[in-house]
C-alpha cells in the first residue's frame, strides 16, 4: 500500500474513524453548493488571466496540492502515483478497488467544470456515502488524472494510460511545444515516473470498475430538459500533426506555374478532408485546430505548414475511412512534389461502455427519480482508456448552452447536486 501523502498515520486513522462514525450527511442543495465552491477555488488557484492547467505545470501542481488537502480533510488516505495521478482512498474490507474520478488538467482558456467536476463530485459522493453507510466492502478510490486533454502533450490520456498499463516508458520522450519531454516535466515536478522501475509502478491490477462523472459538453440534455446522460459509448478520437513541405521562394518573382506552395496545398487538403468527412458519415467530425506556416511572412512562399488535426466518429462509424482518405490525400500531394509528414499522436478507436455498469447507472438514476437518456459521447474521455481493462461507465450532467472548452462553460449547482446524488447510489452498488 502506498504511504499516505504527508498526513501521519494517526490523523489518517482518526480521519477514517471520523468519516465512518460521523452521522451527519449533506442534503443535496448543500452538496451542490459545496461542489461549486470547490470548483471555484480550483479555478481561482491558477495564476493566469484564464484557466489553463497543463499537466505538471506550477498551476497544475498547485491545484493538485489543494485537492490533496481536501482529500485528507475528508479522511481519505492520499497518495500520488509515479506519473502524478493523485488518489484518495477509503480502505474497504477487501483490497479490490472501485475507482471514480476524472482529469485535473484543462485546455488553454478552458472552463471550471471539464474534468474537475468529476473529481470533486466523486470526492463528495464517496465521503457522503461512507458517512451514511459505513466501511465499504471494496476499497473506494477517487483519482485526479493527468494529461487527459493533450493540451500540453498531444498524445493525451497519459494518466489513464499509465494506470491501465498502456503507456510505455519511451512514450515519456514526447515533447511539448517548448521542447520539454514528459520525462523532464515529471522530474521537474518532483515525481518519480522518470525513473524506469518507479514508472512501472503506475500500472494497476487491483481495480474492478471505473465510473466517471463528467459534464456533457454538448446541448442535448439541456435542450431535452433532462437531468442525466447515461453514456453507452465514446467516440474514437484521432489527433494528428500533418506537416506539408513545399519550396520556399520569393512571393513577387516566382510565377504561379512554378510554385510549390505548401499553404495553398494545405488549403486544398483541409477543404478535401472536410468535404469527405461531411459526405462519409453524419456523425463524424473533422477539425483543423491549428495552422502554422514557416517562416510565416507575407512576401515569402512558405517552406512548410504544420496542421493540428482532430477527427472523430462513434461506434460503427467511418473513422477508418477517414484515416484512409487522409493517407490518400497525402499521397496525391506527394505525387505533385510536396513532402507530407503525418505524426500520429493520439489514435483511439470508439468504445462501447460496460452494459452492467450502464445498467447500474440507469437503476441509480431511476431510484433518484431523475429524467435521463442513454447517449454517446462526442468528447473523448479517460473512460475510453479504462473501458477495455475494467468495467467502465460514465454519468453526464448538463452543460449550459452546451458550451465547453471555454470560460463560458457552466453547470448549475442543482445539476452538480443531482450528479452527486446518482453517484452516491452507484458507489453503494459497486463498493458495498
Ligand atoms: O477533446 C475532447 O474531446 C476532450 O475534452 N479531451
Ligand atoms: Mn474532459
Ligand atoms: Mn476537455
Amino acid at each position: 500500500m502506498r504511504k499516505p501523502h504527508k498526513m501521519t498515520r494517526k490523523r489518517a486513522s482518526y480521519a477514517q474513524t471520523y468519516i465512518i462514525n460521523q452521522q451527519t450527511t449533506m442534503d443535496h442543495t448543500s452538496s451542490g453548493q459545496f461542489i461549486k465552491r470547490r470548483l471555484d477555488d480550483l479555478a481561482a488557484s491558477g495564476s493566469g488571466e484564464y484557466i489553463w492547467r497543463p499537466s505538471f505545470s506550477k498551476d497544475y501542481m498547485k491545484a493538485a496540492e489543494l485537492l490533496k488537502d481536501w482529500l485528507a480533510d475528508e479522511g481519505f488516505r492520499v497518495y500520488v502515483d509515479p506519473v502524478g495521478n493523485v488518489f484518495g482512498r477509503i480502505d474497504g474490507e477487501s483490497d479490490r478497488v472501485a475507482l471514480f474520478g476524472s482529469h485535473l488538467d484543462t485546455v488553454k482558456d478552458g472552463g471550471k467544470y471539464d474534468g474537475a467536476a468529476g473529481i470533486v463530485t466523486a470526492l463528495t459522493a464517496i465521503s457522503e456515502t461512507v458517512r451514511r453507510v459505513g466501511r465499504p466492502r471494496k476499497s473506494i478510490e477517487v483519482v485526479a488524472l493527468v494529461e487527459e486533454e493533450g493540451s500540453r502533450f498531444l498524445s493525451s490520456y497519459t494518466g489513464s494510460k499509465a494506470i491501465t498499463g498502456k503507456l510505455s516508458f519511451s512514450d515519456l520522450d514526447e515533447k511539448d511545444s517548448e521542447g520539454i519531454s514528459i520525462m523532464d516535466a515529471l522530474r521537474e515536478a518532483g515525481l518519480e515516473g522518470w525513473k524506469e522501475e518507479a514508472f512501472a509502478g503506475a500500472a494497476r491490477s487491483d481495480i474492478d470498475s471505473f465510473v466517471e462523472l463528467h459534464i456533457e459538453q454538448g446541448p442535448v440534455l439541456e435542450n431535452k430538459g433532462l437531468n442525466i446522460g447515461v453514456v453507452t459509448s465514446i467516440v474514437g478520437l484521432c489527433s494528428y500533426y500533418v506537416t506539408i513541405k513545399g519550396k520556399q521562394n520569393h512571393a513577387g518573382t516566382t510565377p504561379m506555374s512554378m510554385r510549390l506552395d505548401p499553404v495553398a496545398a494545405a488549403s486544398e487538403f483541409i477543404v478535401g478532408m472536410t468535404e469527405y468527412t461531411r459526405m462519409v458519415s453524419d456523425s463524424a467530425v473533422f477539425t483543423v485546430g491549428g495552422i502554422r506556416a514557416y517562416p510565416g511572412i507575407s512576401n515569402v512562399i512558405a517552406d512548410s505548414v504544420r496542421l493540428e488535426l482532430d477527427f472523430r466518429d462513434g461506434v460503427g462509424g467511418a473513422l477508418d475511412k477517414i484515416r484512409a482518405e487522409l493517407r490518400r490525400q497525402a499521397e496525391s500531394l506527394e505525387a505533385r512534389g510536396f513532402e507530407v509528414i503525418v505524426d500520429i499522436r493520439c489514435d483511439e478507436d470508439p468504445v462501447s461502455l460496460d452494459p452492467d455498469i450502464v445498467g447500474i447507472i440507469d437503476d441509480s438514476v431511476r431510484e433518484c427519480g431523475l429524467k435521463y437518456m442513454r447517449m454517446n459521447s462526442g468528447a473523448g474521455h479517460d473512460s475510453q482508456i479504462f473501458a477495455d481493462m475494467v468495467p467502465t461507465g460514465m454519468i453526464f450532467i448538463p452543460s449550459h448552452d452546451g458550451i465547453s472548452h471555454s470560460p463560458l462553460e457552466y453547470t448549475s449547482e442543482e445539476d452538480l447536486a443531482r450528479g452527486e446524488m446518482v453517484l452516491e447510489k452507484v458507489i453503494e452498488k459497486l463498493a458495498y
